[in-house]
């Protein structure tokens, strides 16, 4: 009774607080509060938070996947918090709630929403998982429905990662090194196609990343033994976002509404963090923390009989770039994004 009483002796105090800061104009950031900025994301592994479900096997959802956030598998493809973690923070909104997940987690709906599935590509692959072209689907359907309100879309911004499964799937399925120049402006053309219609669905901020230097992940490197990036992805990477700065340039241009339509450089991000690594704590550059113990495994693979460990993990995690073979550390994303907010305006 004494705490009621002692908070009852603040109302007044409360009440002028809220009437001056009406006044004062602070009503929009109390707006803000009830109506916060919405990320919306659309892609792959490097910004799936928790779509790929818990029961089909992939390694998001195995151990030692999450061992520095949140301490175990959540499905993220990290040891911790990935991209779009780290841009929800810039925004000082939570990171959204995975779409598979929106109806248990309805009070985190306000804050925008994941749609981005591990392994997936603007075209399909071997994932079966939605494409982006359905997960804007997804999207378009929220709108219709009314779960996000003009307003709320005019105050968003989207996320789009795109970070090579259509190349891999391309290779894996006999595409030849002569016909990858002509496949990647069909990924970049699809890609514009999606942001197009994110951006015909009213949302005026898009960041869409452009390819990290595939030659340097740890899956090509390694017949190298993790010591050189392979030439070959890195110009493949390089043609793929000379198109996408060109066409999303000219998307700009043909809206010309205002819209900000920014590239996330994670090829020159990657590069600056492989190449000053000390700069950001990280002492492991290309090689990952977390391999299996021979090439028929992988980071979290068990033997099926014994339930065996078939993988190592480094000892520290926070002093490596790369997790397993295609994905960076919690520490290697924050050091790219590290880096983006240094080049690039992301509020
Ligand atoms: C995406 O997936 C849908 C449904 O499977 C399919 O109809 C469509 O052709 C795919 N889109 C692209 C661009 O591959
Ligand atoms: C790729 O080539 C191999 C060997 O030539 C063949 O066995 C396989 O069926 C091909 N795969 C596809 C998807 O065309
Ligand atoms: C990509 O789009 C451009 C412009 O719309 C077009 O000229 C080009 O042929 C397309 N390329 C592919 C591979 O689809
Ligand atoms: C790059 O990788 C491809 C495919 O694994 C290989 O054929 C090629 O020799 C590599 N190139 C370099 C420069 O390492
Ligand atoms: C774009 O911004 C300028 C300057 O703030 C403003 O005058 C113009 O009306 C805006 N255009 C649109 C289409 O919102």
């Amino acid at each position: 009774m004494a705490l009621l009483h002692h908070v009852l002796s603040l109302l007044p105090l409360v009440l002028l607080i809220i009437i001056l800061s009406a006044h004062l104009g602070w009503d929009a950031e109390a707006r803000k509060l009830h109506n916060p900025t919405k990320l919306f994301v659309f892609g792959d592994s490097y910004a799936d938070t928790g779509n790929v479900r818990r029961d089909d096997g992939k390694s998001a959802w195995k151990q030692p996947y999450g061992i520095t956030f949140p301490g175990k598998p959540a499905g993220r493809y990290s040891d911790g918090r990935v991209l779009p973690d780290f841009i929800a923070k810039s925004l000082r909104v939570r990171s959204p709630v995975p779409y598979r997940i929106r109806n248990w987690r309805p009070q985190y709906v306000k804050y925008g929403m994941n749609f981005a599935y591990g392994g997936t590509g603007v075209f399909d692959t071997s994932a079966p998982y939605p494409n982006m072209t359905v997960q804007i689907d997804f999207f378009q359907r929220l709108i219709r429905e009314k779960v996000y309100t003009d307003t709320d879309l005019r105050n968003s911004v989207a996320l789009v990662s795109v970070a090579g499964n259509d190349y891999s799937f391309y290779f894996a399925t006999n595409g030849s090194v002569e016909g990858a120049p002509a496949f990647v402006a069909s990924v970049v053309n699809q890609t514009l196609k999606n942001v197009a219609r994110i951006h015909g669905l009213a949302v005026k901020k898009i960041a869409v990343s452009g390819a990290q230097p595939l030659g340097c992940l740890p899956l090509l490197t390694a017949s190298s033994s993790f010591s050189r990036c392979n030439s070959t992805f890195n110009t493949l990477a390089t043609l793929h976002n000379t198109l996408l700065s060109q066409g999303l340039a000219k998307l700009k241009e043909e809206a010309n509404d205002n819209s900000s339509i920014v590239v996330l450089d994670l090829y020159d991000s990657f590069m600056s963090v492989l190449n000053h690594p000390s700069t950001h704590n990280i002492r492991n550059q290309l090689s990952p923390c977390c391999v299996g113990v021979s090439r028929q495994y992988s980071c979290g693979s068990v033997d099926p009989e014994t339930m065996a460990k078939k993988y190592t993990v480094c000892d520290d995690p926070k002093s490596a770039f790369f997790w397993d073979l295609l994905h960076p550390t919690q520490a290697g994303w924050r050091a790219v994004y590290n880096n983006l907010l240094a080049t690039h305006a992301l509020q």
